[in-house]
């Protein structure tokens, strides 16, 4: 299994094959708003500045 690194702000988290985006920034306790955690409200939405995301985001 691959993970990927994220750097946020001052913090580097790892999202793990299969893991969300939003479950690993809840795992570090990052506050980010959510709302149905299945892709449909767009509440969790980020934007990446520097590279594009990887195809299975
Ligand atoms: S919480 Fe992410 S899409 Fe709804």
């Amino acid at each position: 299994m691959s993970s990927t690194n994220i750097t946020i702000g001052d913090r580097r988290i790892s999202c793990e094959a299969g893991e969300s985006l939003l479950d690993a920034l809840l795992r570090e306790q990052i506050d980010i708003p959510y709302a149905c955690r299945e892709g449909n409200c767009q509440s969790c939405m980020v934007r990446s500045l520097n590279v594009a995301p990887p195809d299975s985001a």
